[in-house]
């Protein structure tokens, strides 16, 4: 079928930020995360130190003002609870296959009524729900990002 709604790939809107600072990039997040409601699925995509977890960090800066936001590169998934709305902060660096995400609680999370935002999106491309925001980095220079956002199918209201 040729249906545009069936196309998974369907690009509801994009933009484009250039962020000078890491400042710069957390809120740029900040006022991203405003339009942000539960359900919602943040896919990070971008090399190490790109700005990713800076730009969770800006998310729950304004989602949950208490919470502070630490890399869950070792941990795989925080939680950051107590705000607006739950926030799920997943780092997929080292999943590689099905099992190792199922194992991590991964799909439980769908159920849980919150935001999931997980970097490393890269390594789970078969887990990824169609209905989610892509987050793109990429590294200008030491201190700029290109940080492309892509809604895909129909997520939130606006971005
Ligand atoms: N414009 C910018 N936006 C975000 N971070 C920046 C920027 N310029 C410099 N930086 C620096 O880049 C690093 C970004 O680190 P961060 O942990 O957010 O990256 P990451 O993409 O989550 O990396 P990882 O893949 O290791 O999890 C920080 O040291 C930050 O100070
Ligand atoms: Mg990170």
């Amino acid at each position: 079928m040729s249906d545009k709604n069936s196309d998974k790939n369907e690009i509801i809107k994009e933009i484009i930020f250039e962020s000078k600072s890491c400042e710069e990039t957390e809120s740029i997040a900040e006022e991203f995360a405003k339009k942000l409601k539960a359900g919602d699925f943040l896919a990070f995509f971008g090399d190490l130190g790109s700005g990713k977890t800076a730009f969770v960090r800006g998310i729950v800066s304004y989602i949950c003002p208490k919470c502070r936001v630490s890399s869950p590169t070792f941990a795989i998934v925080n939680e950051y609870l107590g705000g607006k709305i739950p926030v799920f902060h997943f780092d997929m660096y080292r999943i590689y296959d099905d099992d190792s995400l199922f194992s991590t609680g991964f799909y439980d999370y769908f159920d849980r009524e919150g935001i999931i935002a997980a970097e490393w999106c890269e390594n789970i491309p078969f887990a990824l729900p169609e209905k989610r925001y892509d987050i793109i980095f990429e590294k200008i220079n030491e201190n700029a990002r290109k940080i492309r956002i892509i809604k895909r199918q129909q997520c939130t209201e606006n971005i």
